[in-house]
C-alpha cells in the first residue's frame, strides 16, 4: 500500500504515495466505511455547486469546511489522518485543515495545482465509474485511475491534476488538507 516512508519530515522517497481501498468488508473488519460512503454519495450526487468554478477544481464543489458541518465528512477526514500519521513520525499533533467534496460530469476538470503549505492532503473516492477521469501527479510521472472506495495520500507540495472529463459516469470524490500543529 505505501510506497516509500517517511522519518520526521525527511521521505525516504521523492513521491511518497500511498493507496488504500477500503471495498473489502472482511479486510477492515466491518462494513462501516461502506455505510460511510453511501451516505457521503447520497449527500454529493444532488450538490447545487457553492464554489461558482472560481477555485482549481472546474466541478461542482462543497465550500472548504465540511469537516466542520458534517458529521460524516469529519469522520472520513479522521480515518484519513488516521492513515496519514501512520505514514510520518512527526511528534506533532495532526490536525484537519480543509475538506471537501467535488461533483465531475462530463467536461469537468482541475487545474493543475498543490496544496502547499499543507502537509498531507488526500483524496477519497466516493464513486469512480469506469472512464472517468485519473488524477495525473504530473512531476512523479504518475497516472492512478480510480476505483471505488480508493483513498490516496499525498505530500501536499506534488502538483497534480485531473484532465477533463470525457466520460459521463460519476466521479465523486471528497478531499482534505492536513497540517502540524506546533503549539
Ligand atoms: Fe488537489
Amino acid at each position: 500500500m505505501t510506497i516509500g516512508e517517511s522519518n520526521n519530515y525527511e521521505y525516504s522517497s521523492k513521491f511518497p504515495l500511498a493507496r488504500l481501498n477500503f471495498s473489502d468488508k472482511e479486510k477492515f473488519g466491518s462494513s462501516a466505511v461502506i455505510d460511510l460512503t453511501e451516505r457521503l454519495y447520497k449527500y454529493l450526487k444532488s450538490l447545487k455547486d457553492e464554489m461558482n468554478r472560481i477555485t482549481n477544481v472546474k466541478a461542482r464543489m462543497t465550500k472548504y469546511d465540511m469537516h466542520k458541518t458534517s458529521e460524516d465528512f469529519k469522520l472520513l477526514s479522521e480515518m484519513a489522518m488516521h492513515y496519514a500519521r501512520s505514514l510520518t513520525k512527526t511528534k506533532y499533533d495532526l490536525y484537519t485543515v480543509d475538506c471537501w467534496g467535488a461533483v465531475y460530469g462530463k467536461g469537468d476538470w482541475t487545474v493543475e495545482h498543490n496544496h502547499v503549505p499543507h502537509f498531507w492532503s488526500w483524496v477519497y473516492y466516493v464513486r469512480a465509474s469506469e472512464g472517468c477521469s485519473p488524477i495525473v501527479f504530473t512531476e512523479a510521472n504518475l497516472t492512478i485511475q480510480p476505483k471505488d472506495y480508493d483513498l490516496i495520500i499525498f505530500p501536499s507540495w506534488i502538483r497534480h491534476e485531473v484532465p477533463k472529463s470525457e466520460s459521463s459516469g460519476k466521479r465523486i470524490v471528497i478531499a482534505g488538507n492536513i497540517n502540524t500543529r506546533h503549539s
